[in-house]
């Protein structure tokens, strides 16, 4: 569908790792409230390389991290093992998967779900997990709310991502264009990712990415149509109530 490899960029996990923090006051405290009060077995998909995952199974539950890029997933296990958490780690496609058990909470975070780009991308997700949620089972998610405002404006100024540090010492830094396609209500985003150090030349490689955004009628449809009720949506992690200018749209469904 696309003209490019959309994971291109979780091809560098070390990256990933250096530019998302894990914010424990808001998105952690929520998928561990919610996680802790459903109880497990929990079933992180689209994992990448645990940021959340970790932190669910230090609280004691049984964790699985399901997710495509094997990188993400070679780094989870690095972390995991490292601090001596258990996890069933499982290498799959979230639109297809069968794992042959039930999980009581499953979520998806980091926006992945807006990495499911077309209806049947959405609905093979969206069927999996519910195969896989137990009967009073809770399923969590969240998207970036699609503001009109800020999508449509064609951005032709180059904006910066961020800067790190890679293990063999070079200095990094990542910049973007972006543009947004109504029809198919994709972000597309073009990256320039610089990589120097002190006395040598600095190299420029490009990445081209794509998200997907939803509406909330159209999620609350797509989400009734695959069997869930939508039972909240919250503007943010801390649980406010979601209006025209909220970052996020944050979902908890049950089976309906
Ligand atoms: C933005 S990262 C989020 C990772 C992690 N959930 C977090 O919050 O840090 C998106 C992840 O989705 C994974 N992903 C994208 N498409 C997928 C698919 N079809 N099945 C499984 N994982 C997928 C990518 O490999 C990547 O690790």
């Amino acid at each position: 569908m696309l003209p490019f490899d959309n994971l291109e960029g979780y091809r560098d996990a070390e990256a990933y790792d250096a530019l998302n923090d894990l914010d424990e006051t808001m998105e952690g405290k929520f998928f561990l409230d919610l996680g802790n009060l459903s109880g497990g077995p929990v079933l992180d998909v689209a994992c990448g390389t645990g940021r959340l995952t970790i932190p669910l199974a230090q609280q004691g539950h049984d964790t699985t991290g399901i997710d495509i890029t094997d990188e993400m997933l070679e780094a989870a296990k690095r972390k995991a093992a490292e601090l001596n958490v258990s996890i069933n780690w499982v290498h799959a496609d979230a639109r297809q998967f069968e794992l042959g058990r039930t999980y009581r909470f499953i979520f998806t975070t980091g926006n992945s779900f807006q990495h499911f780009l077309d209806r049947e991308s959405v609905d093979g997700l969206l069927r999996s997990i519910h195969r896989h949620l137990d009967e009073n089972g809770v399923f969590a998610f969240e998207t970036r709310n699609p503001i009109l405002s800020r999508l449509a404006v064609d951005d032709d100024s180059e904006r910066d991502s961020g800067s790190w540090e890679d293990k063999e010492g070079f200095q990094c830094s990542s910049t973007y264009l972006r543009k947004y396609d109504h029809r198919k209500q994709l972000e597309f985003y073009k990256f320039t990712n610089r990589r120097w150090k002190a006395g040598t030349d600095v190299t420029v490689t490009e990445e081209n990415f794509a998200l997907r955004y939803f509406y909330p009628q159209e999620l609350e449809s797509l989400l009734y149509y695959n069997g869930f009720k939508l039972e909240e949506m919250y503007g943010n992690f801390d649980k406010s109530v979601f209006q025209a200018d909220s970052p996020l749209m944050v979902c908890v469904c049950r089976k309906r």
